[in-house]
């Protein structure tokens, strides 16, 4: 996004009658694999922040869950779950055994509230280490290594021989005294990224001993998680190769590793077709694997859509169940985090792709990733393959969906934030009650709160409280709607 910022407005939508509804692709049946689909409707992955600080299910997530299962999609995605057993805050895992009965309890509650209408999926995801911004104080202190290339900068931007061979406290106190034209002087990129963002690993960063072995530990990794979210009951698994993590990483073309798996797109596939494989090892070929993967990195240098058109084609021959097709969300241009905050991914160009808002460009939010999923579609079934696709950003309407369907862009049509808006607003059309659909404003107050790791929640929930309704739950912060308002049944006419 380069051109000047525009404010768009939300285009006024013409709902469906209920039989115009029934008739509907977006409405129909279809499958995933051997999987029955009864709606080509879908509600993409999104983090809610409501997992315990070890990354269990709580009453919340249920609660989370079962609200949008009363919309009763096609599909739902549980949100981006960790692969590894490690501390990962308030977000779900799935690293360990010991995670399955609350999961298994998740996938019970959606069945039980869709009444066995919704499919369920889980995302799972790896991601790297970033740390927050520090206080340069405690940056030049103690994180900042003293290497002998430092110690020679320093050096030559001080012309005194002595900083070579200086004490390391002595070398730590000059920097942290140091103008910041010195210290630009003296610290490499990486370093400098460091202190102005934060600690980031790359992928490439095959100097790392954890990093180097990735290609070895990540195949198991998700192969072992996957076969828990089929044992606790899912209907498939997503596999995260999208944004800002380390799949999508090995799949950019900023992946220059040198040891066969970056530079050519052939090599930056190897790592997510070895994963693939993995999992479809573990899970059974009946089994939906499904994969969520960027037509576009955005960032300067990363992949493009003609990458993304090979890496859909690489996919569906190796066996993926379907492909979700998302948009940037990466950190290379991420905004910088105030001091004790971490980047995040959707701050940049690349996370305005992402998640489009209605302050943009002149080509505004609405459906605008769907050019990349149809490209992607195309490449796939010129290759011989129907596996399904996926589009997804800035979807609002029916007549929008059901477009994207007739005219063969896209198998199945995703909204994230327009079923956070409104969890009905799939049985809302299908009644013929499109007029009540609470619509989305797309100007991301929920991406602020997922920013902050605060419990998401979408602005218009606090203005709509349903008659009668009482025990309304807040938030932590005690200042917003923590659920949507229940579903008001129809009144007869
Ligand atoms: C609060 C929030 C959390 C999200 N979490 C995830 C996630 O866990 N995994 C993922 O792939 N995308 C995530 N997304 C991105 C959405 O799945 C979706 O791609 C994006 O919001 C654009 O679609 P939309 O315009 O329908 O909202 C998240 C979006 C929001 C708003
Ligand atoms: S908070 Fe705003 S952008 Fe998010 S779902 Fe609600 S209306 Fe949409």
């Amino acid at each position: 996004m380069t051109e000047p910022r525009i404010k768009h407005s939300i285009p006024d939508a013409r709902w469906p009658t209920e039989a115009e509804a029934a008739a509907s692709l977006w409405f129909s049946p279809t499958h995933i694999g051997r999987l029955a689909v009864e709606q080509r409707t879908w509600v993409p992955a999104m983090v809610p922040w409501r997992a315990t600080e070890d990354g269990f299910v709580t009453a919340e997530v249920l609660d989370w869950y079962a609200r949008f299962a009363e919309g009763r999609p096609g599909v739902l995605v549980v949100e981006a779950t960790g692969i590894r057993d490690i501390a990962s805050g308030p977000l779900l895992r799935i690293g360990d055994d010991r995670f399955i009965p609350g999961l298994r309890r998740l996938v019970e509650t959606v069945r039980e509230q869709s009444a066995g209408h919704t499919r369920l999926f889980i995302q799972i995801l790896d991601f790297l280490t970033v740390r927050r911004r520090p206080e340069p104080a405690t940056f030049f202190a103690r994180y900042l290594p003293i290497s002998s290339p430092l110690r020679e900068r320093l050096a030559r931007a001080l012309t005194d021989e002595r900083w070579r061979t200086a004490a390391e406290g002595d070398v730590r106190a000059r920097l942290a005294a140091a103008e910041r034209s010195l210290v630009e002087a003296v610290l490499d990129e990486r370093e400098l990224e460091s202190l102005d963002y934060g600690y980031r690993e790359r992928v490439w960063d095959t100097h790392l001993p954890w990093i180097r072995d990735l290609p070895r530990v990540l195949p198991a990794l998700f192969a072992a998680a996957a076969r828990r979210a089929r044992d606790a009951g899912f209907d498939g698994v997503e596999l995260h190769y999208a944004h800002a993590y380390t799949m999508a990483s090995f799949l950019s073309r900023l992946n220059d590793r040198a040891d066969g798996y970056g530079g050519s797109r052939e090599q930056r596939v190897r790592v997510p077709l070895e994963a693939l494989a993995a999992v479809r090892r573990s899970v059974g070929d009946e089994y939906v694997v499904g994969i969520r993967f960027l037509g576009d990195d955005v960032v300067a240098g990363g992949s493009r859509i003609d990458d993304a058109m090979f890496y859909g084609v690489e996919l569906a021959a190796a066996g993926a169940n379907y492909l979700s097709v998302s948009k940037g969300g990466r950190f290379e241009d991420a905004r910088q985090p105030k001091i004790g905050e971490a980047v995040y991914p959707y701050t940049g160009a690349s996370g305005y792709e992402c998640m489009p808002t209605v302050l943009g460009d002149a080509r505004g939010p609405f459906g605008r990733n769907v050019p990349l999923a149809a490209a992607i579609r195309r490449a796939v079934r010129e290759a011989g393959h129907e596996t399904p696709v996926v589009t997804s950003g800035g979807i609002h309407s029916f007549e929008q969906a059901e477009g994207i369907l007739r005219r063969g862009e896209a198998d199945f049509v995703g909204a994230a934030r327009q079923t956070l808006a409104d969890p009905d607003w799939f049985r809302k059309i299908r009644l013929g009650l499109g007029p009540q659909v609470r619509r989305c404003q797309f100007t991301n107050y929920c991406e602020g709160l997922d920013q902050r790791h605060k419990q998401v929640t979408c602005k218009l929930w606090d203005r709509d409280v349903a008659p009668g309704e009482r025990d309304v739950r807040m938030s932590l912060d005690g200042k917003r709607r923590l659920e949507p308002p229940a579903w008001r049944p129809p009144t007869p006419s």
